[in-house]
Protein backbone atom coordinates (compact mmCIF):
# COMPACT_ATOMS: atom_id res chain seq x y z
CA UNK A 1 0.00 0.00 0.00
CA UNK A 2 1.78 2.78 -0.66
CA UNK A 3 0.70 6.07 1.11
CA UNK A 4 1.68 9.25 -0.07
CA UNK A 5 -0.66 9.95 -2.48
CA UNK A 6 -0.21 12.97 -4.46
CA UNK A 7 -3.65 13.94 -5.43
CA UNK A 8 -2.39 16.28 -8.72
CA UNK A 9 -4.79 19.07 -9.24
CA UNK A 10 -3.88 20.22 -12.41
CA UNK A 11 -5.65 23.83 -12.39
CA UNK A 12 -4.35 24.31 -8.94
CA UNK A 13 -0.75 23.21 -8.78
CA UNK A 14 1.69 24.20 -10.63
CA UNK A 15 4.65 24.02 -8.54
CA UNK A 16 2.89 22.45 -5.77
CA UNK A 17 0.84 19.42 -5.40
CA UNK A 18 -1.93 18.09 -2.25
CA UNK A 19 -0.11 14.97 -0.49
CA UNK A 20 -2.35 13.17 2.14
CA UNK A 21 0.66 13.55 4.97
CA UNK A 22 -1.34 12.23 8.28
CA UNK A 23 -2.84 9.17 7.85
CA UNK A 24 -6.05 8.35 9.01
CA UNK A 25 -4.62 6.97 12.32
CA UNK A 26 -2.27 9.83 12.99
CA UNK A 27 -5.24 12.37 12.37
CA UNK A 28 -7.79 9.89 14.70
CA UNK A 29 -4.88 9.87 17.49
CA UNK A 30 -4.43 13.73 17.51
CA UNK A 31 -8.11 14.42 17.99
CA UNK A 32 -9.06 11.43 20.52
CA UNK A 33 -5.93 12.28 22.20
CA UNK A 34 -7.18 15.90 22.78
CA UNK A 35 -10.37 15.09 24.13
CA UNK A 36 -9.23 12.48 26.46
CA UNK A 37 -6.82 14.67 27.92
CA UNK A 38 -9.15 17.28 27.97
CA UNK A 39 -11.09 15.11 29.81
CA UNK A 40 -8.32 14.12 32.72
CA UNK A 41 -7.53 17.31 32.78
CA UNK A 42 -10.66 18.55 33.53
CA UNK A 43 -12.11 15.72 35.71
CA UNK A 44 -8.18 16.24 37.35
CA UNK A 45 -7.75 19.73 37.73
CA UNK A 46 -11.35 20.70 38.53
CA UNK A 47 -13.30 17.73 39.74
CA UNK A 48 -15.06 15.95 42.40
CA UNK A 49 -14.03 13.14 44.34
CA UNK A 50 -16.72 11.31 42.46
CA UNK A 51 -15.93 11.69 38.93
CA UNK A 52 -12.59 9.59 39.78
CA UNK A 53 -13.87 6.83 37.32
CA UNK A 54 -14.29 9.22 34.35
CA UNK A 55 -10.50 10.26 35.19
CA UNK A 56 -9.37 6.84 34.86
CA UNK A 57 -11.15 5.75 32.38
CA UNK A 58 -9.92 8.63 30.14
CA UNK A 59 -6.21 7.31 31.58
CA UNK A 60 -6.48 4.10 30.05
CA UNK A 61 -7.82 5.39 27.28
CA UNK A 62 -4.72 7.21 26.83
CA UNK A 63 -2.34 4.57 27.76
CA UNK A 64 -3.66 2.83 24.77
CA UNK A 65 -3.69 5.40 22.38
CA UNK A 66 0.31 6.02 23.09
CA UNK A 67 1.21 2.54 23.21
CA UNK A 68 -0.87 2.20 19.54
CA UNK A 69 1.14 5.17 18.76
CA UNK A 70 4.61 4.09 19.37
CA UNK A 71 3.78 0.99 17.37
CA UNK A 72 2.29 3.24 14.38
CA UNK A 73 5.91 5.15 15.26
CA UNK A 74 7.63 1.98 13.73
CA UNK A 75 5.34 0.27 11.05
CA UNK A 76 3.17 3.52 10.19
CA UNK A 77 3.02 5.80 6.95
CA UNK A 78 5.69 7.65 5.94
CA UNK A 79 5.32 10.80 8.02
CA UNK A 80 4.23 8.97 11.08
CA UNK A 81 7.18 7.35 11.37
CA UNK A 82 9.81 8.23 14.14
CA UNK A 83 12.40 8.01 11.92
CA UNK A 84 11.12 10.43 9.41
CA UNK A 85 11.17 13.08 12.32
CA UNK A 86 14.14 12.28 14.47
CA UNK A 87 16.57 15.39 13.54
CA UNK A 88 19.78 15.76 14.84
CA UNK A 89 20.71 18.29 17.40
CA UNK A 90 21.92 20.88 14.70
CA UNK A 91 19.26 20.48 12.21
CA UNK A 92 16.79 21.59 15.74
CA UNK A 93 19.50 24.28 16.47
CA UNK A 94 19.52 25.72 12.90
CA UNK A 95 15.51 25.46 12.63
CA UNK A 96 15.06 27.27 15.82
CA UNK A 97 17.59 30.18 14.63
CA UNK A 98 15.32 30.22 11.14
CA UNK A 99 12.23 30.26 13.17
CA UNK A 100 13.39 33.47 15.18
CA UNK A 101 13.97 35.30 12.00
CA UNK A 102 10.69 34.26 10.70
CA UNK A 103 11.76 32.66 7.89
CA UNK A 104 12.19 29.07 8.46
CA UNK A 105 12.38 26.03 6.10
CA UNK A 106 9.11 24.17 5.45
CA UNK A 107 9.11 20.39 6.36
CA UNK A 108 6.32 18.13 5.21
CA UNK A 109 5.81 16.13 7.88
CA UNK A 110 6.77 17.54 11.68
CA UNK A 111 9.88 20.21 11.49
CA UNK A 112 12.44 19.84 14.04
CA UNK A 113 10.86 21.84 16.44
CA UNK A 114 7.28 20.32 16.12
CA UNK A 115 9.11 16.92 16.17
CA UNK A 116 10.86 17.46 19.78
CA UNK A 117 7.36 18.59 20.99
CA UNK A 118 6.04 15.70 19.69
CA UNK A 119 8.45 13.41 21.33
CA UNK A 120 8.02 15.41 25.00
CA UNK A 121 4.46 15.30 24.65
CA UNK A 122 4.76 11.63 24.04
CA UNK A 123 7.00 11.45 27.49
CA UNK A 124 5.05 13.30 29.73
CA UNK A 125 1.91 11.58 28.53
CA UNK A 126 3.88 8.37 28.98
CA UNK A 127 4.71 9.76 32.54
CA UNK A 128 1.42 10.62 33.58
CA UNK A 129 0.16 7.15 32.55
CA UNK A 130 2.14 5.61 35.00
CA UNK A 131 2.31 7.91 37.89
CA UNK A 132 -1.16 7.83 37.70
CA UNK A 133 -1.54 3.90 38.13
CA UNK A 134 1.24 4.35 40.93
CA UNK A 135 -1.14 7.05 42.76
CA UNK A 136 -4.07 4.80 42.49
CA UNK A 137 -2.94 1.47 43.28
CA UNK A 138 -0.63 3.13 46.27
CA UNK A 139 -3.53 5.99 47.31
CA UNK A 140 -7.05 4.65 46.50
CA UNK A 141 -5.87 0.27 46.58
CA UNK A 142 -7.22 0.34 43.12
CA UNK A 143 -6.12 -0.84 39.80
CA UNK A 144 -3.48 -2.71 38.46
CA UNK A 145 -0.73 -1.92 41.31
CA UNK A 146 -3.25 -2.12 44.19
CA UNK A 147 -1.41 -4.96 45.50
CA UNK A 148 2.21 -3.89 45.31
CA UNK A 149 2.41 -0.09 45.83
CA UNK A 150 2.21 1.18 49.29
CA UNK A 151 0.80 4.52 50.53
CA UNK A 152 3.29 6.56 50.87
CA UNK A 153 4.77 6.38 47.61
CA UNK A 154 1.72 6.45 46.34
CA UNK A 155 1.78 9.64 47.49
CA UNK A 156 5.09 11.01 46.85
CA UNK A 157 4.32 9.88 43.30
CA UNK A 158 1.05 12.07 43.48
CA UNK A 159 2.87 15.07 43.89
CA UNK A 160 5.23 13.97 40.36
CA UNK A 161 2.27 13.00 38.87
CA UNK A 162 0.18 16.46 39.40
CA UNK A 163 3.63 18.38 38.48
CA UNK A 164 3.78 16.54 35.37
CA UNK A 165 0.42 17.31 34.64
CA UNK A 166 1.07 21.31 34.87
CA UNK A 167 4.30 20.79 32.95
CA UNK A 168 1.66 18.90 30.26
CA UNK A 169 -0.74 22.36 30.24
CA UNK A 170 2.09 24.67 29.84
CA UNK A 171 3.41 22.12 26.58
CA UNK A 172 0.35 21.93 25.25
CA UNK A 173 -0.17 25.25 25.16
CA UNK A 174 3.08 25.87 23.30
CA UNK A 175 2.04 23.22 20.89
CA UNK A 176 -0.81 25.10 20.14
CA UNK A 177 1.22 28.39 19.75
CA UNK A 178 3.46 26.53 17.52
CA UNK A 179 1.64 25.29 15.22
CA UNK A 180 -0.67 28.49 15.35
CA UNK A 181 3.78 30.14 14.54
CA UNK A 182 4.27 27.65 11.72
CA UNK A 183 0.45 27.99 9.74
CA UNK A 184 1.07 31.83 9.56
CA UNK A 185 4.18 31.77 8.69
CA UNK A 186 3.99 28.92 6.00
CA UNK A 187 0.49 30.08 5.11
CA UNK A 188 -0.75 26.34 5.26
CA UNK A 189 -3.89 25.68 8.11
CA UNK A 190 -1.66 23.53 9.57
CA UNK A 191 -4.92 22.61 12.34
CA UNK A 192 -7.32 21.48 8.74
CA UNK A 193 -4.42 19.46 8.07
CA UNK A 194 -4.33 17.70 10.93
CA UNK A 195 -8.13 17.08 9.85
CA UNK A 196 -8.18 16.08 6.10
CA UNK A 197 -4.44 14.95 6.56
CA UNK A 198 -3.33 17.33 3.22
CA UNK A 199 -0.86 19.72 2.84
CA UNK A 200 0.13 21.61 -0.10
CA UNK A 201 3.90 20.60 -0.87
CA UNK A 202 6.31 21.41 -3.68
CA UNK A 203 6.14 19.09 -6.56
CA UNK A 204 9.68 17.53 -5.61
CA UNK A 205 9.09 16.95 -2.39
CA UNK A 206 5.95 14.89 -2.94
CA UNK A 207 7.42 12.75 -5.20
CA UNK A 208 9.71 10.91 -2.62
CA UNK A 209 7.62 7.71 -2.77
CA UNK A 210 5.77 6.97 0.79
CA UNK A 211 7.35 3.91 2.79
CA UNK A 212 4.69 1.18 2.59
CA UNK A 213 2.78 0.69 5.67
CA UNK A 214 3.63 -2.63 7.28
CA UNK A 215 0.13 -3.48 8.35
CA UNK A 216 0.77 -7.03 9.04
CA UNK A 217 4.51 -6.26 11.40
CA UNK A 218 1.94 -3.29 13.17
CA UNK A 219 -0.94 -6.42 13.84
CA UNK A 220 2.11 -8.42 15.14
CA UNK A 221 3.58 -6.05 17.40
CA UNK A 222 0.08 -4.93 18.50
CA UNK A 223 -0.64 -8.51 19.42
CA UNK A 224 2.46 -9.06 21.43
CA UNK A 225 2.36 -6.55 23.51
CA UNK A 226 -1.51 -7.43 24.25
CA UNK A 227 -0.37 -11.10 24.94
CA UNK A 228 2.06 -9.50 27.63
CA UNK A 229 0.04 -6.47 28.88
CA UNK A 230 -2.77 -9.24 29.75
CA UNK A 231 -0.74 -11.36 31.39
CA UNK A 232 1.34 -8.48 33.42
CA UNK A 233 -2.22 -7.48 34.22
CA UNK A 234 -3.80 -10.82 35.07
CA UNK A 235 -0.93 -11.60 37.54
CA UNK A 236 -1.19 -8.72 39.13
CA UNK A 237 -4.80 -8.34 39.72
CA UNK A 238 -4.54 -11.71 41.26
CA UNK A 239 -2.44 -10.41 44.24
CA UNK A 240 -4.08 -9.33 47.21
CA UNK A 241 -4.74 -5.47 47.79
CA UNK A 242 -1.59 -4.47 49.91
CA UNK A 243 -2.25 -3.33 53.24
CA UNK A 244 -6.07 -4.01 52.94
CA UNK A 245 -8.17 -7.38 54.23
CA UNK A 246 -11.54 -8.18 54.77
CA UNK A 247 -12.14 -8.48 58.18
CA UNK A 248 -14.76 -10.54 59.99
CA UNK A 249 -17.48 -7.76 61.65
CA UNK A 250 -16.88 -9.45 65.47
CA UNK A 251 -20.17 -9.52 66.57
CA UNK A 252 -20.03 -8.35 70.10
CA UNK A 253 -18.59 -5.27 68.15
CA UNK A 254 -21.07 -5.31 65.66
CA UNK A 255 -24.19 -5.18 68.55
CA UNK A 256 -22.53 -2.98 71.23
CA UNK A 257 -20.79 -0.37 69.15
CA UNK A 258 -23.34 -0.23 66.65
CA UNK A 259 -25.97 0.51 68.65
CA UNK A 260 -26.29 4.18 68.61
CA UNK A 261 -24.04 4.73 65.61
CA UNK A 262 -22.65 2.76 62.83
CA UNK A 263 -19.73 0.19 64.50
CA UNK A 264 -16.69 2.56 63.32
CA UNK A 265 -14.26 0.42 61.31
CA UNK A 266 -11.49 0.05 63.31
CA UNK A 267 -9.26 1.20 61.41
CA UNK A 268 -10.21 4.69 61.76
CA UNK A 269 -8.65 5.26 64.90
CA UNK A 270 -5.24 4.03 66.47
CA UNK A 271 -4.87 2.17 69.49
CA UNK A 272 -4.42 4.59 71.83
CA UNK A 273 -7.77 6.51 71.23
CA UNK A 274 -9.82 2.78 70.93
CA UNK A 275 -7.86 2.11 74.87
CA UNK A 276 -9.22 5.45 76.15
CA UNK A 277 -13.01 4.69 74.47
CA UNK A 278 -13.05 1.55 76.05
CA UNK A 279 -11.57 2.70 79.88
CA UNK A 280 -14.54 5.47 79.52
CA UNK A 281 -17.71 4.02 78.27
CA UNK A 282 -19.47 5.11 81.55
CA UNK A 283 -18.81 8.49 80.32
CA UNK A 284 -19.04 8.12 76.34
CA UNK A 285 -19.57 11.40 74.56
CA UNK A 286 -22.10 12.11 77.47
CA UNK A 287 -23.64 8.41 77.15
CA UNK A 288 -23.45 5.84 79.89
CA UNK A 289 -22.17 3.14 77.33
CA UNK A 290 -21.05 1.06 80.23
CA UNK A 291 -20.16 -2.81 79.26
CA UNK A 292 -19.23 -6.32 81.07
CA UNK A 293 -15.86 -6.19 81.35
CA UNK A 294 -15.80 -9.42 79.77
CA UNK A 295 -17.34 -7.92 77.01
CA UNK A 296 -14.59 -4.98 76.69
CA UNK A 297 -11.87 -7.44 77.05
CA UNK A 298 -13.21 -8.86 73.82
CA UNK A 299 -13.64 -5.29 71.74
CA UNK A 300 -10.23 -4.59 72.99
CA UNK A 301 -8.85 -7.38 71.32
CA UNK A 302 -10.90 -6.88 68.08
CA UNK A 303 -9.58 -3.42 67.97
CA UNK A 304 -6.11 -3.87 69.04
CA UNK A 305 -5.38 -6.48 65.98
CA UNK A 306 -7.11 -4.32 63.64
CA UNK A 307 -6.39 -0.40 64.71
CA UNK A 308 -4.90 1.96 62.26
CA UNK A 309 -1.33 0.68 62.40
CA UNK A 310 -2.20 -2.47 60.90
CA UNK A 311 -3.87 -1.03 57.86
CA UNK A 312 -2.04 0.68 54.67
CA UNK A 313 -5.86 2.63 53.18
CA UNK A 314 -6.09 6.23 52.60
CA UNK A 315 -8.38 6.26 55.72
CA UNK A 316 -6.05 4.54 58.46
CA UNK A 317 -3.14 6.41 57.12
CA UNK A 318 -4.05 9.49 57.74
CA UNK A 319 -6.74 8.90 60.65
CA UNK A 320 -4.01 7.68 62.82
CA UNK A 321 -2.69 11.16 63.94
CA UNK A 322 -5.68 12.57 65.81
CA UNK A 323 -6.05 15.59 67.47
CA UNK A 324 -4.47 16.62 70.54
CA UNK A 325 -7.78 17.96 71.97
CA UNK A 326 -10.17 15.17 71.29
CA UNK A 327 -8.04 12.15 71.09
CA UNK A 328 -11.27 10.05 70.57
CA UNK A 329 -13.14 11.68 67.69
CA UNK A 330 -12.71 10.53 64.84
CA UNK A 331 -14.23 13.71 63.15
CA UNK A 332 -11.83 15.97 65.00
CA UNK A 333 -8.70 14.75 64.05
CA UNK A 334 -6.58 16.80 61.21
CA UNK A 335 -7.28 15.07 58.04
CA UNK A 336 -11.29 14.67 58.15
CA UNK A 337 -11.84 18.37 59.19
CA UNK A 338 -9.84 18.84 56.03
CA UNK A 339 -11.50 16.51 53.52
CA UNK A 340 -14.76 17.44 54.96
CA UNK A 341 -14.13 21.13 55.22
CA UNK A 342 -16.25 22.24 52.12
CA UNK A 343 -19.10 20.50 53.08
CA UNK A 344 -21.74 23.00 54.99
CA UNK A 345 -22.71 22.06 58.49
CA UNK A 346 -26.54 21.93 57.50
CA UNK A 347 -25.57 18.88 55.39
CA UNK A 348 -24.27 16.91 58.26
CA UNK A 349 -27.72 18.19 59.90
CA UNK A 350 -29.62 16.47 56.80
CA UNK A 351 -32.20 13.57 58.17
CA UNK A 352 -30.23 10.76 56.84
CA UNK A 353 -27.42 11.72 57.72
CA UNK A 354 -27.79 13.30 61.08
CA UNK A 355 -24.22 13.41 62.18
CA UNK A 356 -20.94 14.43 60.90
CA UNK A 357 -20.16 11.03 62.52
CA UNK A 358 -22.51 8.82 61.00
CA UNK A 359 -20.38 8.19 57.97
CA UNK A 360 -21.75 5.17 56.46
CA UNK A 361 -24.69 7.57 55.25
CA UNK A 362 -22.32 9.24 52.21
CA UNK A 363 -19.97 6.78 52.31
CA UNK A 364 -21.40 3.58 51.11
CA UNK A 365 -18.23 1.35 51.93
CA UNK A 366 -17.41 2.82 55.11
CA UNK A 367 -17.82 -0.90 56.83
CA UNK A 368 -15.22 -2.27 55.39
CA UNK A 369 -12.92 0.67 55.59
CA UNK A 370 -11.92 1.57 52.10
CA UNK A 371 -13.40 4.78 51.91
CA UNK A 372 -13.32 4.83 47.92
CA UNK A 373 -13.40 7.87 45.96
CA UNK A 374 -16.23 6.12 43.91
CA UNK A 375 -18.38 4.87 47.02
CA UNK A 376 -19.37 8.70 48.52
CA UNK A 377 -22.81 9.61 47.65
CA UNK A 378 -24.02 12.53 50.17
CA UNK A 379 -27.89 11.92 50.59
CA UNK A 380 -30.00 14.80 49.18
CA UNK A 381 -32.43 14.85 52.39
C1 LIG B 1 -25.36 4.71 74.31
C2 LIG B 1 -25.03 5.03 72.96
C3 LIG B 1 -23.61 4.71 72.49
C4 LIG B 1 -22.98 3.49 72.52
C5 LIG B 1 -23.52 2.17 73.03
C6 LIG B 1 -21.68 3.71 71.92
N1 LIG B 1 -21.53 4.99 71.54
FE1 LIG B 1 -19.94 5.78 70.60
N2 LIG B 1 -20.83 7.59 70.58
C7 LIG B 1 -22.06 7.87 71.12
C8 LIG B 1 -22.32 9.28 70.97
C9 LIG B 1 -23.58 10.00 71.42
C10 LIG B 1 -21.20 9.82 70.32
C11 LIG B 1 -21.00 11.25 69.90
C12 LIG B 1 -21.41 11.28 68.47
C13 LIG B 1 -21.64 12.60 67.91
O1 LIG B 1 -21.33 13.58 68.54
O2 LIG B 1 -22.14 12.60 66.77
C14 LIG B 1 -20.29 8.73 70.08
C15 LIG B 1 -19.07 8.86 69.42
C16 LIG B 1 -18.19 7.84 69.19
C17 LIG B 1 -16.95 7.98 68.46
C18 LIG B 1 -16.42 9.25 67.81
C19 LIG B 1 -17.13 9.46 66.48
C20 LIG B 1 -16.79 10.77 65.85
O3 LIG B 1 -17.73 11.53 65.60
O4 LIG B 1 -15.62 11.02 65.58
C21 LIG B 1 -16.35 6.76 68.48
C22 LIG B 1 -15.02 6.42 67.83
C23 LIG B 1 -17.20 5.88 69.20
N3 LIG B 1 -18.32 6.54 69.61
C24 LIG B 1 -16.90 4.57 69.45
C25 LIG B 1 -17.74 3.72 70.17
C26 LIG B 1 -17.39 2.39 70.53
C27 LIG B 1 -16.07 1.71 70.21
C28 LIG B 1 -18.46 1.86 71.16
C29 LIG B 1 -18.58 0.47 71.76
C30 LIG B 1 -17.70 0.21 72.84
C31 LIG B 1 -19.49 2.88 71.23
N4 LIG B 1 -19.01 4.00 70.62
C32 LIG B 1 -20.73 2.71 71.80
C33 LIG B 1 -22.93 6.99 71.67
C34 LIG B 1 -22.69 5.66 71.88
C1 LIG C 1 -22.10 14.45 54.68
C2 LIG C 1 -21.46 13.29 54.11
C3 LIG C 1 -20.21 12.73 54.75
C4 LIG C 1 -20.07 12.20 56.01
C5 LIG C 1 -21.12 12.06 57.09
C6 LIG C 1 -18.70 11.75 56.09
N1 LIG C 1 -18.04 12.01 54.93
FE1 LIG C 1 -16.13 11.52 54.49
N2 LIG C 1 -16.28 12.51 52.72
C7 LIG C 1 -17.41 13.08 52.24
C8 LIG C 1 -17.11 13.73 50.99
C9 LIG C 1 -18.08 14.50 50.10
C10 LIG C 1 -15.72 13.51 50.75
C11 LIG C 1 -14.89 13.99 49.57
C12 LIG C 1 -14.34 15.34 49.91
C13 LIG C 1 -13.46 15.86 48.81
O1 LIG C 1 -13.98 16.25 47.78
O2 LIG C 1 -12.26 15.85 49.01
C14 LIG C 1 -15.23 12.72 51.85
C15 LIG C 1 -13.93 12.26 51.97
C16 LIG C 1 -13.50 11.36 52.92
C17 LIG C 1 -12.24 10.67 52.92
C18 LIG C 1 -11.19 10.78 51.85
C19 LIG C 1 -11.53 9.76 50.78
C20 LIG C 1 -10.57 9.70 49.66
O3 LIG C 1 -10.32 8.62 49.15
O4 LIG C 1 -10.11 10.75 49.21
C21 LIG C 1 -12.20 9.88 54.01
C22 LIG C 1 -11.10 8.93 54.42
C23 LIG C 1 -13.44 10.09 54.72
N3 LIG C 1 -14.21 10.98 54.01
C24 LIG C 1 -13.76 9.48 55.91
C25 LIG C 1 -14.93 9.72 56.62
C26 LIG C 1 -15.21 9.15 57.93
C27 LIG C 1 -14.29 8.22 58.69
C28 LIG C 1 -16.44 9.63 58.29
C29 LIG C 1 -17.18 9.37 59.57
C30 LIG C 1 -16.45 9.59 60.79
C31 LIG C 1 -16.93 10.47 57.20
N4 LIG C 1 -15.99 10.51 56.22
C32 LIG C 1 -18.15 11.12 57.20
C33 LIG C 1 -18.66 13.08 52.82
C34 LIG C 1 -18.93 12.63 54.09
Amino acid sequence: MSVVKPICNQKEANDEVVVIVWDVFVRLFHWLLVVLVATTAITGFLGQEWWLNIHLWAGYGIGLMITLRLVWGFFGTNYARFSSFIFRPGKTYDFTRQLLRGKPDHYTGHNPAGALMVFALLLVLTGLTISGLIVLGGQEKQGILAGVISYALGSEVAEFHEIAAFLLLFMIAAHIGGVLLESYLSRQNLVRSMINGRKNVPLVKAAIAGKVVLVGKALFAISIIAVMAGALVWSLMRLPVSGFKVIKQNSAYASECGECHHAYHPSLLPESSWNKILTGLSDHFGEDASLDREVVKILNQYLKLNAARHWDTEAANNLRRVSAKDPLSITASPYWVLRHKDIDERVFKRNKIASKGNCIACHIDAGSGRFDDQMINVPDE
